[in-house]
């Protein structure tokens, strides 16, 4: 499981922690990165019960990913280039349907693909030194691994198309502002205790709402669904939990609720 090249992978105590680990690169993304990042989510999304969050980063303090791997793109032509994207949306709709909250601790540059892996997390924190920009448009091309549309959904279409269609860079204040981030902090260090203290959070709540709510805010960009059904569907099946007994009960005896996950 701990086979990586690319990547760094922990279980502690309660989260997971993933870190891109291509330094020399800036974290870029290349085939094989995306291939174990594919693999280690596969693995959190089967083995989330009694973990709270993952936090996800890259290595050094200068970029959490600064795209795709552009050296990869020599030669990629229209049928590879469709097998390119749809690796991408692949892995980016699996982190964005997890079970367990991810936050995204964004470390410096979030560039092209990184500010789109960014974006299919369910947090983003930003240390001061980071940087967000969709820049593909000066390689003559779109962003490919989801930009178009979680950026648009995050940030608002006005947003959206200038930062594409400028690939103007913008500092974690501006990311905050425009609702890209949720909080700057720091530093990594900052970052990881800040991090910690929100799956502290996430670990008194009831992780089958938690993960519920992932799935019907979801179904809210998903035209195929009735976001609204879907609601009733999600809300009516943790009335059958243990935890929905435990938190009314809870409540009427003046105490805070312990949730199994039940
Ligand atoms: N792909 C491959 N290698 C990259 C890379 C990327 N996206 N970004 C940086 N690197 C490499 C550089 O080539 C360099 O390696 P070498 O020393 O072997 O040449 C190393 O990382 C350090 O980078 P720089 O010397 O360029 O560092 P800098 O501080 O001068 O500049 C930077 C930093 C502004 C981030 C600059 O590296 C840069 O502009 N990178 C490309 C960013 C980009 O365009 N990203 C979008 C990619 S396309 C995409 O992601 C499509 C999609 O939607 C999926």
């Amino acid at each position: 499981m701990n086979n990586y090249s690319n990547i760094i992978f922990e279980i502690r105590d309660d989260y997971y922690f993933v870190k891109i680990n291509r330094p020399k690169n800036l974290n870029a993304l290349n085939q094989d990165t995306i291939s174990e990042l594919k693999q280690c989510f596969d693995f959190i999304k089967k083995n989330s019960k009694g973990f709270f969050g993952v936090i996800l980063t890259g290595e050094g303090d200068k970029s959490f990913v600064a795209g795709a791997d552009i050296k990869e793109f020599t030669g990629l032509d229209q049928k590879a280039s469709i097998k390119f994207c749809m690796n991408g949306h692949g892995l980016f709709n699996n982190i964005e349907t997890m079970p367990i909250p991810v936050i995204a601790l964004v470390n410096g540059y979030a560039l092209g693909g990184g500010c789109e892996l960014a974006l299919s997390c369910h947090f983003r924190f930003a240390t001061k030194n980071a940087q967000f920009s969709q820049p593909e448009i000066n390689l003559g091309i779109i962003p490919g691994y989801g930009g178009t549309q979680r950026l648009t959904q995050i940030i608002g279409k006005s947003k959206a198309l200038e930062m594409m269609l400028t690939a103007q860079m913008i500092n974690s204040d501006q990311a905050f502002q425009f609702g890209l981030v949720n909080k700057v902090v720091e530093d990594n260090k900052n970052g990881i205790y800040e991090c910690e203290e929100l799956i502290k959070t996430l670990k008194r709540k009831a992780p089958i709402a938690i993960k519920n709510i992932i799935k019907s805010v979801n179904n809210f960009y998903d035209i195929n669904s009735d976001g609204f059904q879907e609601e009733i569907n999600l809300f009516s099946e943790c009335t059958s939990t243990s935890d929905f007994d435990e938190g009314v009960k809870a409540f009427i005896e003046k105490r805070c609720p312990d949730f199994k996950g039940e």
